[in-house]
């Protein structure tokens, strides 16, 4: 990208980002499909400074590094800053509510209102997708991977659909209101290992079948049409590997579908197990069932009832 001469950067100002959760795949679309929670949320504060360079403290017990390059938000910002034809320093602080490991696009939450709270404080220079751009850098530092299926709809809210990532092609999906489950369970699972042990190759048998579930689940979700929906969120390639991390997840997914939930299964690379349903009170006794499982087995877990964000990360003046 050509450095942007444009900016009207301002200074003396702290600005609040709220980073929600995100899901991503949403099932079968691996790599390609992601919607923005409500609950949880990071929270980023941010202000310019006249002297070059990113300084990023934390204020959550997760020890997460303060280097920029090994940082996922520093990742990003220096990126962003690439970009930018003016020598602004950036100062961050990141507060942590979605926990790293956990399968809610944490990392994507940090580079992602990073990005978003820079582009404010220089006076919105670049667009959406430039800020998708960028912050990939960081998902590139947390997975080895340059994936965008949790900075999207972070950064956009809603659903997404990442039709192609290089050159970079997003779809906003409308969807109609949906409750989401969510239950992760206190085990971390790292998507770097998440991912190294999924096979390469997919018999052609499987890939019709995740293609139908993926055209099903968009037309679903375009369509307003739950059933559809409900029948479109199966994975015959990647759950049957990933879910032998996840104990207890079978019985969670049989038990909440018995519930009434539509459907669900592995966010982002898990552990967390999410589930959607037409009916907020479905997506609360289905809460019960998911905590249940996990009791039976010895594992805590945390629960959060939530719906569709749309509005993505939100910048809020202090
Ligand atoms: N699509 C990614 C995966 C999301 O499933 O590995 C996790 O970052």
């Amino acid at each position: 990208m050509q450095a942007i001469q444009r900016i009207e950067p301002i200074f003396d100002r702290e600005i609040e980002v709220i980073c929600p959760a995100t899901v991503a795949n949403l099932v079968c679309g691996f790599d390609i499909l992601g919607m923005a929670l409500k609950d949880p949320s990071d929270s980023i504060t941010m202000k310019l400074s006249r002297e070059p360079g990113i300084r990023i403290q934390h204020t959550d017990a997760y020890q997460l590094p303060s280097d920029p390059a090994q940082n996922v938000a520093g990742a990003a910002l220096l990126d962003l800053l690439q970009a930018v034809n003016e020598p602004v320093g950036i100062e961050i602080s990141i507060t942590k509510k979605i926990k790293p490991g956990s399968g809610l696009g944490s990392s994507a939450a940090s580079s992602a209102g990073a990005v978003v709270g820079a582009n404010y404080l220089l006076g919105n220079p670049f667009e959406g997708k430039d800020l998708v751009r960028f912050a990939m850098a960081g998902e590139k530092v947390a997975s080895g991977v340059k994936h965008a299926d949790n900075i999207t709809p972070c950064i956009l809210g809603g659903v997404t659909l990442i039709r192609s990532i290089f050159p970079l092609d997003i779809v906003q999906l409308a969807a109609p209101p949906l409750h989401v489950t969510v239950v992760h369970p206190q085990i971390e699972v790292r998507t770097s290992d998440a991912r190294q042990i999924l096979r390469k190759e997919v018999l052609l048998k499987d890939a019709i079948r995740q293609w139908g579930n993926i055209a099903g689940l968009v037309a679903g979700f375009l369509q307003s049409d739950y059933a559809l929906i409900g029948r479109s969120l199966e994975d015959v390639i990647i759950e049957p590997v990933r879910s032998i991390l996840i104990p207890g997840f079978d019985e969670v997914k049989k038990a909440s579908r018995e519930a009434g939930a539509l459907g669900g299964g592995i966010s982002g690379s898990g552990p967390s197990i999410f589930m959607l349903s037409k009916e907020a009170a479905t997506a609360s006794t289905i809460a019960g069932i998911m905590q249940d499982v996990f009791d039976s087995i010895g594992i805590d877990s945390k629960i959060y009832i939530t719906e569709i964000n749309n509005k993505g990360c939100e910048v809020i003046e202090r």
